[in-house]
């Protein structure tokens, strides 16, 4: 079974990722927790596929635990669903000595990942993360959140978690979409790190999702690799982890003027990826084919490439580089060549002619 440390001293933590893993939670939790009571967070779509079989696994180890399933979705990861799980904790009278289980994708994560970080001042967790964006990314590396009718994420901590375990058979179930969502920051990786993976998904993305699941341990395991490695290096987000960010400058901002309501997250990360190696190609800063290449792999995933009619001005404001940010330096990731990636100091000019 491939296992991948978050080399983080005395808080570093495995990865596991092995097919069929949901089943055997109980016995993980065990070995790495020993005896305690485990409450196990969730959602309702998670919960009717997965629940029971985390819930038997528990069993079979002989380790108590207590359940709670929320609504799936955005709303969900806010300040009184918050409040829900710390009156939960305390009905199912957990103590320092128990922990938490995330049961689900990035919602459930970054909820029950604060959740386990405030109550009693931090109890332990492990991440059972069950979409393809969960495994990859949200549930490596600590952060945990809630967001605010101000924003998303506004209220969070670092927090890692005792286990990340990933069970690659869940995605089978995973709607179209979100596994989309996923594809967008695996193809990042791809980019940013690992041109090994990026021919791997060349090779593979042709025969769709059915040739992709075929490969994805490997691919899974490349992603988690490359975030574990950046994470180790820098924890808190002040210098390599920025890197991580490739393609979300524009991606978030065509989502902003969107209101949420248009292209998906992994879509506008994938057409935030074409939009800046295209400009910078055309600058001169990035190989050249670089822009060829990524969107050749981009259309056979059936991915954006193209700015929905925005002004750029909109663009430029969404990503608080308008007058606002006059003068400042602005630091962008773009590419060196395909598995290079590097931290650009530019101006506020730099995304004028994007289109
Ligand atoms: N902490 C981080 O570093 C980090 C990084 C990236 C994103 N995020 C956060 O992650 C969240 C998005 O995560 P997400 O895309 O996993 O969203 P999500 O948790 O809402 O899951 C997506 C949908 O899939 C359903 N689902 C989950 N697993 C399933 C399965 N195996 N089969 C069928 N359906 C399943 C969920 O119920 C939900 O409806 C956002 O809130 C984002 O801010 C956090
Ligand atoms: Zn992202």
């Amino acid at each position: 079974m491939p296992t991948i440390t978050v080399s983080l001293g005395e808080r570093a933590y495995p990865i596991r990722i092995e097919a069929g893993l949901i089943d055997r939670v109980g016995a993980h939790a065990r070995q790495l927790l020993g005896d305690c009571s485990l409450a196990i967070i969730t959602d309702d779509n998670v919960a009717p596929l997965y629940l029971q079989r985390v819930e038997a696994s528990l069993d079979a180890a002989g380790l108590r635990h207590s359940s709670i399933v929320l609504p799936h979705g955005e709303p969900t990861k806010c300040l009184a669903q918050l409040s829900n799980l710390y009156d939960f904790l305390c009905e199912s009278h957990v103590t320092r000595t128990d922990a938490i289980i995330a049961l689900g994708g990035g919602v459930i994560g970054d909820l029950a990942g604060l959740a386990a970080a405030t109550f009693l001042r931090g109890i332990r967790f492990i991440q059972v993360p069950t979409t393809l964006l969960a495994q990859v990314d949200s549930s490596v590396g600590g952060k945990v959140a809630v967001d605010l009718p101000q924003g998303k994420n506004l209220v969070g901590a670092f927090y890692q978690p005792a286990a990340v375990l990933c069970d690659p058979l869940t995605l089978n179930t995973l709607t179209e979409d979100y596994w989309r969502d996923g594809l967008g920051e695996v193809v990042k990786y791809g980019c940013i790190c690992d041109e090994e993976l990026f021919a791997l998904l060349e090779k593979c993305a042709p025969g769709g999702r059915q040739a992709l699941m075929a490969e994805i341990d490997t691919i899974l395991q490349r992603c988690i690799q490359a975030k574990a490695d950046v994470v180790a290096q820098d924890e808190r987000d002040t210098g390599l982890r920025m890197t991580l960010n490739f393609g979300h400058t524009i991606g978030h901002a065509v989502e902003t003027c969107q209101h949420y309501n248009g292209l998906r997250h992994g879509e506008a990360v994938a057409l935030g990826m074409a939009v800046i190696t295209r400009l910078t190609e055309g600058r001169g800063l990035t190989a050249p084919g670089t822009a060829a290449r990524l969107e050749a792999l981009l259309a056979a995933l059936h991915m954006p490439m193209e700015l929905p009619p925005i002004p750029e001005s909109d663009l430029i404001s969404a990503m608080g580089m308008d007058k606002k940010a006059a003068g400042k330096a602005l630091r962008v990731i773009l590419l060196d060549a395909i598995g290079q990636c590097r931290i650009h100091t530019a101006d506020t000019d730099f995304f004028r002619g994007m289109r």
